[in-house]
């Protein structure tokens, strides 16, 4: 896919699948966002579903990215999703969480999945307003010992 959106504060991105070439800003934004990911997880990610590892782009330069990854219960889950610290704020991150439901829904997946940390009241607030609900809670999910909130939203 390759769209050109103007998100919902009025910036023009272009969303696209990710390409190999990404990874590199990929995980310049993951680490800056304390994602404590690897970059041959999100590879391997993008080899098993290239179609559900998305980036944002504005003016040639990669400042996002979502991979949505196919759950063997048939739902989809939100493995990463992360703006560039410096174009957070801009409807970046909405405009690719909606982008991910349109490819989920284009394979008649009916739910999407997600965790968040508990302190993580951004994220959270993002995902609310976009019909996500929690269902679930997990202690000690992260590395660091943090529980997560699950939180899953109809498609
Ligand atoms: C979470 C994240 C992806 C949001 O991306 P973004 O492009 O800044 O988000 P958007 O501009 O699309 O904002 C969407 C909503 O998020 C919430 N939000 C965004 N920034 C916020 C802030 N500084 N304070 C409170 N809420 C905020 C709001 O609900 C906002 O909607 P609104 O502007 O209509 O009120 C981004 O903050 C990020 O990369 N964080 C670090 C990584 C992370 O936490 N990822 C999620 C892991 S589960």
């Amino acid at each position: 896919m390759e769209i050109i959106v103007s998100t919902s504060k009025g910036s023009v991105i272009k969303i696209r699948n990710f390409e190999m070439p990404d990874i590199r800003r990929v995980m310049e934004i993951e680490e800056e966002s304390f994602l404590d990911g690897e970059s041959e997880l999100y590879i391997e990610m993008y080899e098993e579903w290239p179609e559900g590892f998305l980036v944002a782009e504005k003016e040639d330069k990669v400042i996002g990215f979502v991979v949505v990854v196919l759950t063997p219960e048939g739902e989809g889950r939100v493995f990463a999703l992360a703006v560039d610290s410096q174009y957070r704020g801009e409807g970046v991150g909405r405009t690719l969480l909606k982008a991910a439901f349109g490819v989920l829904r284009k394979r008649k997946i009916g739910y999407m999945r997600l965790e968040v940390r508990v302190s993580n009241q951004i994220a959270q607030r993002l995902y609310r307003s976009m019909g996500f609900m929690e269902i679930g809670f997990v202690p000690f999910y992260y590395k660091d010992a943090e529980g997560a909130i699950v939180m899953r939203k109809v498609l």
